[in-house]
């Protein structure tokens, strides 16, 4: 294809303002896809995925349009993720293409994520079309939110698209925009073959299937290609392009967009922005290449020790298809043994949680989600702590660092206040507060740690549901911080030892211990549970002892009832965590690690 006649886009929006919906009516608006074989979100694969409502994994699609110009164009739309986790991946993906629609609700107007993504499309020199969705509703207000895209995000949206991706009002225009309005690639087929490496996910039947976008040269089938991150070299066995489905061709040029598959086994060996050239060219790297790190760690363990091993296999699998899950073996006095696991943010730790319970059938506790510390010691060595647990001994240490972020609500004027609290609250430094028609823009500076616990949650609750939120790290800063452990019968119970504020550390501890008295069910004996920071205990709660022995009237007696009342305790055991003397529920731990 000529490169003049080639667009290549992604969408950026809020979530929910239609993104999915809009893309869905493009393809078929251009009969990319039989109507009857439509399913109802074409791009979003997952089943998880289409329940929460979000796209996980970019995808892609070529469409063919035949414009009023009476020229053929190809298009390449590039679905990219939405949420804030995702953000690494959507800057990459971005720089895939050269133009993008930004989608807003019509009805709602610009929110938090609209604007990071559209920073993100800025970022990468976009041409950017603002597309004004849902003008099929009542609420819809286009002069306003075209007004406040103009205001806040500062682009032109005189000629703002209104589009129904419901009815299909607009579409044709949104085509004939892109054609317009958005730039042809640029390229030189005759340089030596440099292609990006956009996404890449695992099929059980192809293996690794690698989305690229060739920037010089042609790519073919057949052919050895390297990817200069690792210097790994593969013998192409497909390339072929999305309409959406699979489509095998020989070659893919400059411009284009489509995938490779190579016999590559995981996702792991493929990373996101990495340069793809051929095995015996020279080219240089693009910029900015670095691969997803996660930011967010927890222990996960399985509540039947005996399905260990079938969960070892379910996070095997996961990890074949997501490069940005790390995970190490942790055994832990509580908990047995388990998984150290890392994720690129909240959102994506649940995103997994889930898959593992649901597609595998393993019930899981999930031990507090910690932050990475930089912990500078006194010889002037920096370990990175994982796991609060890891903690090395205070004397050593000279000071903590820990992540920051910068975090942008968007938030209905009677709601700010109660946002700015729950901001203050978090040992946060508001950095900026303005309003943009009747909503406030606040910019928090806030601990990475003080977010990943039940911000989102919070948030929703205080504002019901109207406030959004994005955030990007901004780096490390040191403060105050200690290691609470918890002790129960006097042995520290790991998985629930946790970073904390000092100013905080009381009330924290406080909260816990009265807590666990709660949960922990009486034995024989009196149980002291205590909180506390180095030896210092800082809380302390007594459970009592059970007042009456019912066991005891079966030993000596009659053997078959003390039998009878033992099997029935074994399924209820199953969901118990032997600890010491002192046994655990499983429920205990799930609801001492929810703080509130
Ligand atoms: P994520 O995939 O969660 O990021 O959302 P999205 O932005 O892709 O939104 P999606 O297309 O899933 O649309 C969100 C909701 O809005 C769905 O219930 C759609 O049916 C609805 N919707 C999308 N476009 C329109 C429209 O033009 N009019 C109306 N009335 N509803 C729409």
């Amino acid at each position: 294809t000529d490169l003049d006649k080639i667009r290549n886009f992604s969408i950026v929006a809020h979530i929910d303002h239609g993104k999915s919906t809009l893309a869905d009516r493009l393809i078929q608006e251009t009969n990319t896809v039989a109507v009857r074989d439509m399913k109802e979100q074409l791009l979003d694969s997952m089943d998880i995925e289409r329940e929460r409502g979000i796209t996980i994994k970019a995808n892609t699609v070529r469409i063919d349009y035949t414009a009023d110009d009476g020229q053929d164009y190809v298009l390449n739309l590039i679905d990219t993720p939405g949420h804030v986790d995702f953000a690494y991946e959507v800057s990459r993906s971005m720089r895939a293409v050269e133009g993008s629609l930004l989608v807003v609700d019509s009805t709602q107007g610009v929110e938090a994520q609209t604007l990071a993504n559209v920073y993100h499309a800025l970022d990468a020199d976009h041409e950017i079309v603002p597309v004004l969705n849902k003008i099929d509703l009542p609420a819809s207000d286009c002069e306003r939110v075209a007004e406040q895209i103009e205001d806040v995000i500062g682009i032109d949206a005189s000629e703002a698209i209104q589009v129904s991706a419901k009815t299909g009002v607009g579409i044709r225009e949104t085509l004939e925009s892109i054609v317009k309005h958005l730039p042809a690639p640029k390229g030189d087929p005759d340089a030596p073959l440099k292609a990006m490496l956009v996404d890449s996910w695992y099929d059980s039947y192809l293996g690794v299937i690698v989305l690229v976008r060739v920037i010089d040269g042609r790519l073919k089938k057949g052919e050895r290609v390297k990817f200069l991150s690792n210097g790994t070299v593969h013998h192409v066995d497909r390339i072929g392009v999305f309409r959406p489905a699979m489509a095998e061709i020989d070659s893919l040029g400059p411009g284009e967009i489509g995938f490779l598959t190579a016999s590559i086994k995981q996702v792991r060996d493929t990373r996101v922005g990495d340069t793809i050239t051929h095995q015996k060219s020279e080219v240089e790297a693009l910029p900015g290449f670095k691969p997803a790190q996660p930011v967010v760690f927890c222990g996960l363990f399985p509540v039947d020790a005996a399905q260990f091993e079938d969960m070892r296999d379910s996070i095997d699998k996961l990890a074949l298809n997501d490069a940005s899950f790390s995970f190490e073996m942790e055994t832990s006095a509580a908990l047995g043994f388990g998984f150290r696991c890392g994720f690129l943010g909240l959102l994506h730790l649940e995103v997994i949680r889930d898959r593992i319970e649901r597609e595998y059938d393993i019930d899981l506790i999930t031990t507090a989600p910690s932050v990475i510390y930089d912990i500078h010691m006194k010889d002037g060595t920096v370990e990175q702590l994982h796991n609060p647990a890891d903690m090395p001994d205070l004397t050593l240490v000279d000071h903590i660092e820990e992540p920051r972020i910068k975090a942008t609500i968007l938030v209905p004027d009677e709601y700010l206040g109660d946002v700015l609290k729950l901001c203050q609250d978090r040992r946060g430094l508001q950095l900026d507060l303005t309003y943009a028609g009747s909503r406030a823009m606040v910019v928090y500076d806030l601990p990475l740690n003080e977010v990943v616990f039940d911000f989102y949650d919070r948030l929703k609750s205080v504002t019901k549901g109207y406030a959004s939120f994005d955030y990007q790290m901004i780096g490390y800063r040191e403060d105050n911080l200690v290691k609470m452990s918890v002790l129960v019968n006097d042995e520290p119970v790991d998985a629930l030892s946790m970073m904390v504020h000092r100013e905080r550390a009381e009330t924290r501890g406080r909260a816990m211990v009265e807590k666990l008295k709660e949960l922990i069910p009486r034995h024989m004996f009196k149980i002291p549970i205590q909180a506390a920071i180095g030896g210092k205990v800082i809380a302390r709660e007594t459970l009592s002892a059970m007042r009456k022995d019912v066991t005891a009237k079966c030993y000596g007696g009659d053997a078959t009832r003390k039998k009878k009342l033992l099997e029935k305790q074994k399924a209820g055991k199953k969901k118990m965590r032997q600890f010491g003397k002192v046994e655990i529920p499983q429920q205990a731990f799930i609801n001492a690690l929810k703080m509130d």
